[in-house]
């Protein structure tokens, strides 16, 4: 069962931003010891430093993958959009001792003859809601209720066929020249509190949890990961070009997986707010306490003892975009998407910045929030669009303008 806890009751969203309090943001150019870091080779030790505090306080330790990967191809059509693209429907099991799980991988590509840039991103509702036909299967998987998505009693149907194709423009994509990847969260991690018994957490039956274990969304970071694995076997992709792309909670898986496997290239957040790109210290929208306590999974346990103690944390969300540096990373809000407080997701670009000057590189452009529908980007980029929560066409011009731009 999906819980969440005291939705709308005992919690009051704070969007004034007159109320935000005053705070000051840990250094990340600073290290634990006190000394400033003051060039590229300082700042491989800081960020070891950095990550380490995103993984025991915040998203928890992922395991190394020491099993064995293997595609079966379930299907492969070279005749897509009349010939322009391929796709192809892959099947991962991953095998770790007497157990085995598998992710259905959902791959586009040009027909273009040679390797191309690709995008890779988890969906929130199975690969058939980016296929309008019947040859990508819907999803056995858990997942959760929503009837515009044709799912209930946790279990897909072919209604939700083809209904996030807006959210996910793969002709347009595929036009730029760009591969797009993506497979399904729940097949990854189902996304409830069943004490990680099942997803990518059952690979690992005797691991012996504490505060600063894995939740649920590094076990998605972690399953982005092993697609990459096989994604380097791929003849159509170039793997040195795979920009990895999540909105709202798959933003901040995509973000920790930027973090903790530096194999990709570009890293995108859309609308990924508190526990994402958003800065934790300023409590807008949803907080720490709140987040916790309605998704007591998606974290590590440690994450929780800074509810309602956010100056406490020794990191905040501007350092999760630090650990990219100097590889580019997007940023994206939605105006009215007040609760992943767009702005505290603007100013942690900017909080990340100095990492990147270290580098020699421009971070964020601007220092004051760009106006609506006007991206900025340097190696850091940002833009706050018009309307709300969605990975929407918009978002995809920017980011496929931005890749172009780096790759
Ligand atoms: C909830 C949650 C957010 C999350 C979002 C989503 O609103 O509070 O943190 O980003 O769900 O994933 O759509």
């Amino acid at each position: 069962i999906f819980v969440r806890v005291g939705l709308g009751q005992d919690f009051e969203p704070n969007y004034e931003e007159s109320r935000v309090p005053d705070y000051a943001l840990p250094d990340p150019l600073r290290f634990e010891h006190g000394g400033q870091v003051g060039n590229p080779e300082d700042w491989k030790e800081r960020r070891a430093e950095v990550f380490r505090l995103f993984e025991s306080e915040v998203y928890g330790k992922s395991p190394e993958w020491d099993g064995e990967l293997r595609a079966e191809t379930l299907f492969e059509n070279p005749d897509f959009l009349d010939g322009k693209a391929s796709r192809k429907g892959v099947r991962l099991y991953l095998k770790r001792n007497a157990k085995e799980i598998f992710f259905d991988v959902l791959l586009f590509y040009p027909n273009t003859g040679q390797p191309v840039p690709a995008f890779l991103g988890l969906n929130f509702y199975g690969n058939h809601t980016l296929a309008s036909d019947a040859q990508v299967p819907v999803t056995q998987a858990w997942i959760r209720n929503n009837e515009t998505m044709g799912s209930s009693e946790n279990k897909a149907s072919e209604a939700g066929r083809g209904k996030r194709i807006p959210n996910w423009p793969y002709e347009a994509i595929l036009s730029r020249g760009y591969g797009l990847v993506s497979l399904y969260y729940g097949e990854v991690d189902p996304d409830f509190d069943d004490g990680f018994r099942n997803g990518v957490h059952a690979l690992y039956p005797e691991e012996a949890r504490n505060e600063a274990s894995w939740g649920s969304i590094a076990g998605w970071a972690w399953g982005l990961s092993r697609v990459m694995d096989f994604l380097e076997t791929e003849a159509w992709v170039q793997p040195e070009k795979v920009a990895v792309l999540g909105h709202s909670r798959l933003g901040k898986a995509a973000l920790w997986a930027g973090a903790m496997d530096t194999r990709f290239a570009l890293v995108i957040s859309n609308n990924s707010g508190c526990g994402g790109a958003a800065l934790s210290r300023r409590k807008y929208g949803e907080t720490v306490g709140r987040i916790n306590r309605s998704f007591p999974h998606w974290f590590a346990a440690n994450f929780s003892r800074y509810n309602e103690n956010e100056s406490a944390l020794p990191i905040d969300q501007h350092q999760l975009l630090a650990l990219m540096a100097p590889r580019p990373v997007y940023v994206a809000s939605g105006v009215e998407d007040r609760w992943a407080d767009p702005r505290g997701e603007f100013l942690s670009c900017v909080a990340a910045s100095p990492v990147y000057a270290l580098f020699g590189l421009q971070g964020m452009p601007v220092t004051t929030q760009p106006p609506l529908d006007q991206p900025e980007m340097g190696h850091i980029g940002y833009h706050v669009r018009s309307g709300g929560h969605g990975l929407l066409p918009y978002d995809w011009q920017q980011y496929l303008d931005f890749a172009d731009m780096h790759f």
